[in-house]
């Protein structure tokens, strides 16, 4: 069977700009607008986006560059791609492996923030959350997520609809919808941070933001900045990998990495300049956790004309951002089951949706039935963005950067980093090699460890 595996034919990215399109697609989505601003909210603010940048920048880039060598190498799904780029019968397969579980995790609570968004547009087109008052929105979003069969229904509807959008072999139209409307949820941002900057508190928010605490930032607030530069590139669990085997060969891998890590961390400052103005003017609680972006948005469109059209633009477009990451998320497990077990494309993707059906209502119950249910005192929801962002995903890179840094080795990375010689990067990808060899293993492990208080 593996030969066979090795052999169905694979479809590619035809353009460079839609190669750094669909990567984009995949970076950003709910967790520059609900992830970003709640951690950092909770975590302290400045501080936390300080460790968050240099997180992205250390570890992040160069992991990121390694993943999607790799994946484009093998041309393979990140399974089969290590075992064919490893010596034999070592078995760095696994983090494929530790990848697709990640995957699973990370689908199940992040399939019900797109059902909150999603809810969202058609409380938005009711009208009934636009308000500046904490009381209603707070009391909105409360009511939404304590109510089990809302919770459980718009999430199992999202599911429907992406597999929907799998079966139905229309990905590539989505991802052409998403390429052109993304530029709106740029403007869109663009003008709530105007809004926002108006607001009485703003200079409040932007020292919140930008102006660091260094006494807040603990071990764990590193762990979890850490984790979110990993969530937030989609790296750590194979999405990139499996987005590389689709790179054309001519390709410049760490350009177009560049690019998309520059434009989403653009968007998620767009999203902070948005959220924590008006979280201070309004009196919210920049701790509020997941619950955030929710209540606060809501607020900042009560204070604009055509407020209430505006914001179900909002939701409109956060929910195609999600759409676009929940593809890239999905596409995992369902090359996985379809490569490395032989079922066909549509098979896998229905056995993917009924896992996560399955796996996902835990999350979906999390505020209700089984608000009492926890595990290492955290409800399924927290546990799963825990177990995924702040263990898998740096456990991951840790072993990517470990396979090229001592087993691949310098002359493979550099010959499949720069095109076989093709473009002229040597001193950019022996940085990386050393970043890769060195630097990134270590400081994931030390931020893992202190993390974890396992040190
Ligand atoms: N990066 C995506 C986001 O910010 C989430 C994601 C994580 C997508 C991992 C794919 C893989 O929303």
């Amino acid at each position: 069977m593996a030969q066979h595996n090795i052999t169905i034919s694979r479809a590619g990215f035809t353009s460079a700009f839609g190669v750094l399109a669909a990567t984009l697609g995949s970076a950003v989505g709910l967790g520059n607008i609900w992830k970003f601003p709640y951690l950092t909210g909770a975590n302290g603010g400045a501080g936390f986006l300080l460790v968050y940048v240099l997180a992205t920048l250390l570890v992040g880039l160069p992991v990121m560059i390694a993943e999607i060598t790799l994946g484009r190498q093998a041309k393979a799904n990140p399974i089969t791609a290590l075992q064919a780029l490893a010596p034999k019968r070592q078995p760095w397969w696994l983090i494929g492996a530790a990848g697709m579980v990640a995957a699973f995790l990370i689908l199940s609570f992040y399939s019900e923030v797109v059902a909150w968004v999603f809810a969202y547009v058609v409380k938005a087109l009711r009208g009934t959350i636009l308000s500046s008052d904490r009381q209603v929105t707070e009391a909105a979003f409360s009511a939404l997520i304590s109510d089990p069969l809302q919770s459980l229904l718009w999430q199992w509807g999202v599911l429907v609809f992406i597999g929907g959008i799998l079966l139905l072999g229309v990905t590539k139209g989505i991802e052409a919808l998403t390429k052109k409307l993304m530029p709106l949820l740029f403007l869109l941002l663009l003008l709530l941070c105007a809004v926002s900057l108006s607001l009485d508190k703003a200079a409040q928010g932007l020292a919140f933001l930008f102006n660091p605490d260094f006494s807040k930032i603990t071990a764990s607030v590193v762990l979890t900045a850490m984790g979110l530069a990993f969530f937030k590139l989609s790296i750590g669990m194979g999405t990139m990998m499996t987005y590389g085997s689709y790179f054309r060969d001519d390709q410049n891998i760490p350009k177009t990495t560049l690019q998309v890590m520059s434009a989403d961390l653009c968007v998620s400052m767009l999203a902070g300049i948005a959220i924590f103005p008006a979280v201070f003017t309004f009196g919210f609680a920049p701790a509020a956790g997941p619950a955030l972006v929710f209540i606060t948005i809501p607020a900042v469109f009560s204070q604009i004309p055509m407020g209430q059209a505006l914001m179900v633009a909002f939701f409109v477009l956060a929910a195609v951002a999600a759409t676009g990451a929940m593809l890239s998320l999905m596409e995992v497990p369902v090359v996985i089951f379809h490569e490395r077990l032989g079922l066909s494309r549509p098979k896998a993707t229905l056995l993917t949706i009924f896992l996560l059906a399955i796996l996902g209502s835990g999350c979906a119950l999390s505020n209700s039935t089984l608000a009492d249910f926890k595990l290492f005192g955290l409800n399924l929801f927290d546990l799963f963005d825990f177990v995924s962002s702040n263990i898998i995903l740096p456990a991951d890179g840790i072993f990517i950067a470990l396979f090229i840094g001592w087993v691949w080795g310098i002359d493979n990375f550099r010959s499949a980093v720069s095109n076989r010689g093709q473009l002229h990067n040597r001193s950019l990808s022996q940085g990386v090699f050393f970043l890769l060899r060195y630097v990134s293993p270590l400081l994931i492990l030390l931020v893992m460890l202190k993390g974890l208080k396992l040190f």
